[in-house]
């Protein structure tokens, strides 16, 4: 009715002004793109370690010179390095465990102690520092050996190798572990070039489609038995999904540029749809059978998928994208950007990803109505170019800003009621970059003095970014200044 005021005492609800009492600050990385150390204590190489330098690499074998190899040697340095993670506050600490090192080719019978060592002692300092610790299992980083005899992960055999190293690490770090990650941004297993990242897929591989599919089916198999297994094993801990958010805008209002965004946007929510709702949605099966797509699965699996649901959900953000029913040329392909159609309302990194803290917002909000399961931003940040000056400083006013936005963003959506335990912002040292393999592409608080080549003294340089970031974790998101 017109005019009609209603009013509602919200006697019964509080509404939230700030991030909850024990929200987790800290960071995240990769092993792969940190510890270096590729062949060292009984490791042998995985997928990451034939990637060169460049838009996403390219998987060569006669490449001069790879940025695993070495990376930041975070391998030998991390009693320093969690040192000073530990005094900018951090009281989480987001790793994966390098396959490699627990099983070298990935069919051994037995896992490689010295591997296992590292992560005792790892973690060991990550505690002693004050962080929690938090697992991704798998974070693009699958055994060589085992790609060269089996192929992808559309291989069904893959999850017997993968469950075998899960029950490794998760009977030894019991008690240690307290959120684990199966699977790194599972739904790049179907997206192109990332899928040899995710999924260890070609991607000039035939019948690509069809194999990304099969290969999602097995990880999701594969990730509900780790979740089974986990909560056999450790009670106490808990599961996560880790889904790469990118929020999808129109590019129009007309109509058919909304349907073609949520159609995007379901290609993105099928992944955690399966793993939260614990079954395949309806709408996939349309776009299954127009691509000629068929899952092969076994008896079992749907009740596998459909008892071990995950317990919340982690996401990485770092831009958003727009999606078109029509061809759109694509916006200026700068530094190996994978930027697709251009907004012109939204500032751009170096490297082309826009800059779209509201877009964090939405991410936060639209997972949060779909699933009601706690989340957790398991990566956020900019990447971009630092310069140290004569005197030794890093200012990187602009990182301070980009961060800034993020967290008002992740405050406006705990205002609304979202339900939000956690934030890493990605590469808090600078590592390797996934995409480039670049050094120059850095994220971090603190610096790392190496270039793309590798070469430099590998010093460690507080930015202006760290004491910044203390305040904000001191004051639990408050002094934003
Ligand atoms: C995420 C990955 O997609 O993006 C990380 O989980 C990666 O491994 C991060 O490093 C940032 O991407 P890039 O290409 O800038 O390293």
């Amino acid at each position: 009715m017109k005019g009609m005021i209603f009013s509602m005492k919200n006697n019964n609800y509080e509404v939230r002004k700030n991030f909850p009492k024990n929200f987790y600050w800290g960071g995240a990385v990769a092993a792969n793109q940190c510890e270096g150390a590729y062949l060292e204590d009984g490791k042998q190489m995985s997928t990451a370690d034939i990637k060169a330098r460049g838009f996403f690499g390219g998987i060569k074998r006669d490449a001069e010179y790879y940025p695993t190899h070495k990376a930041i040697d975070f391998y030998h340095s991390y009693v320093e390095d969690l040192k000073l993670l530990g005094d900018a506050g951090f009281n989480i600490f987001r790793t994966s465990i390098n396959w490699t090192r627990i099983y070298p080719t990935g069919e051994e019978d037995m896992p490689n102690e010295s591997g296992l060592k590292f992560y005792d002692n790892m973690f060991k300092e990550c505690i002693k520092n004050g962080m929690t610790v938090m697992v991704t299992i798998s974070h693009y980083e699958t055994p060589l050996a085992l790609v060269e005899k089996y192929g992808g992960w559309y291989n069904r055999k893959y999850i017997d190798f993968y469950m075998k190293f899960v029950k490794t690490i998760v009977e030894r770090y019991k008690g240690i572990v307290s959120y684990w990650l199966p699977f790194n941004e599972i739904g790049n297993v179907a997206v192109t070039p990332i899928c040899w990242d995710a999924a260890a897929i070609h991607p000039d591989s035939e019948n690509l489609l069809q194999k990304m599919y099969q290969a999602a089916h097995n990880q999701f198999v594969a990730s509900a038995l780790a979740t089974k297994l986990i909560r056999e094993t450790d009670p106490n801990a808990l599961v996560g999904g880790m889904i790469a958010y990118k929020t999808v805008y129109p590019h129009t209002c007309n109509p058919v540029d909304v349907v073609a965004c949520e159609n995007e946007k379901r290609k993105e929510y099928f992944f955690s749809d399966v793993q939260v709702r614990g079954y395949y949605p309806s709408y996939i099966w349309k776009f299954f059978n127009d691509n000629n797509i068929t899952i092969e699965m076994e008896r079992g699996d749907e009740e596998i998928i459909r008892c071990h649901t995950l317990d919340f959900i982690s996401f990485s953000y770092y831009r958003s994208r727009v999606a078109s029913s029509e061809y759109v040329e694509p916006g200026e392909i700068d530094m190996n950007t994978i930027e697709g159609i251009s907004n012109p309302y939204l500032p751009k990194t170096n490297w082309g990803w826009s800059i779209d803290p509201d877009g964090l917002m939405l991410a936060l909000m639209d997972l949060y109505d779909r699933y009601q399961k706690p989340l957790f931003v398991s990566e956020n940040g900019l990447g971009t170019i630092d310069k140290v000056e004569a005197d030794g400083s890093i200012n990187d006013d602009y990182r301070i800003e980009y961060m800034k936005l993020h967290i008002q963003a992740m405050k406006r959506a705990v205002e609304q009621g979202v339900d939000l335990f956690g934030y890493t912002m990605w590469g808090p040292i600078d590592i390797v970059s996934n995409g480039t393999g670049q050094m120059s592409k850095r994220y971090g608080i603190i610096y790392v003095d190496l270039d793309d080549d590798g070469n430099g003294t590998g010093k460690r340089i507080k930015k202006k970014s760290y004491d910044w970031y203390r305040k904000v974790i001191q004051s639990n998101g408050d002094n934003l200044d």
